[in-house]
């Protein structure tokens, strides 16, 4: 990626860096040399990712860290702080869903429900998916803008939103909500932050395959399931997302030469799914 040398040097914080879009949000930030805290849960994995980008050339490392629990955002903050003394990227990955948190069917049919309806998801599940998703949101970006404020260069937040934050997708009511809180969240913390130079902004990724998803997009034999299809059949570019096509979005989206007037706005990279109709 060439055209943003400007980023060179700063910090970035990303929770679920090891994640698949979190990792691979961390590497388009490396090549142009931010330096990363990956912020994860599990240790293994952390380290793992943080290694391979370190491979690569990335000045990285791996902050133990649950979103959900202030304490452990605060104790990876004081990391953070403690290695540059500074941090000026906080990118909210940690997230996705649970298949304890999706219905069986699309459409209540009593007589012939598919696996656990609505009224069988239990409120634990939903708690753990809106935490994550939209708590862990919230929870982060008070733990880290505070410390961003009248920063130069200019501190920015990156929220990661969805295609289901507007029109819920079925079945996976938890994530969906929380997707729309994360949408608002973003237009209220944009506002909220304007005056301290701090831009807020999200990123609505399209479908990529990843963990949270895989069960719900491919079947046992590996084959994409019919959910998979009518995705791809409503994606005008007719296919899933690729990680990496997100980062020309992201630099600009980070980068104050080129979106400094940019805040409190969500920016599809979806194919064209948010824009077609289906007719
Ligand atoms: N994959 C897609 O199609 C898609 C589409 C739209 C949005 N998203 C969003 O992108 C983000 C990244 O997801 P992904 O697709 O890379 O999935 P992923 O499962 O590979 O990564 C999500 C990461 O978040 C971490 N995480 C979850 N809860 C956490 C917590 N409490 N504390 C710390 N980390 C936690 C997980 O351990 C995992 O590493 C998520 O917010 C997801 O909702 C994904």
């Amino acid at each position: 990626m060439t055209g943003h040398h400007r980023l060179e040097g700063r910090v970035a914080a990303i929770t679920g860096g090891s994640g698949i879009l979190g990792r691979a949000m961390a590497q388009t930030l490396a090549e142009v040399g931010v330096r990363l805290a990956l912020l994860a849960r599990t240790p293994e994995k952390g380290e793992a990712v943080a290694r391979d980008l370190a491979a690569l050339g990335a000045e990285v490392i791996y902050v133990p860290c649950d979103v959900l629990d202030a304490a452990s955002v605060r104790a990876a903050r004081d990391v953070v702080f403690t290695r540059w003394g500074r941090c000026d990227i906080l990118i909210n990955a940690a997230g996705g869903n649970h298949p304890r948190a999706t219905t069986g069917d699309e459409v209540w049919s009593p007589e012939a429900a598919i696996g656990p309806t609505f009224f069988d998801l239990v409120s634990e599940e939903f708690f753990d998916i809106v935490g994550s998703n939209l708590l862990g949101t919230v929870i982060a970006s008070q733990v880290f803008a505070e410390h961003m404020a009248g920063q130069h260069p200019p501190g920015v937040i990156v929220n990661i939103s969805s295609m289901s934050a507007s029109r819920p997708m079925t079945r996976v009511p938890a994530y969906s909500a929380a997707k729309a809180g994360v949408e608002n969240f973003t237009r209220w913390l944009a506002v909220y932050l304007a005056k301290v130079g701090i831009r807020v902004n999200a990123l609505a990724p399209g479908f990529f395959l990843t963990e949270q998803n895989r069960t719900l997009l491919l079947d046992e034999r590996g084959q994409w399931t019919q959910r998979a299809q009518r995705i791809l059949d409503h994606t005008p570019m007719g296919r899933l997302g690729q990680p990496s096509d997100l980062s020309g979005t992201l630099l600009w989206m980070i980068d104050e030469e080129y979106s400094g007037f940019v805040t409190g706005v969500t920016v599809p990279v979806d194919g064209g799914f948010s824009a077609y109709a289906g007719v």
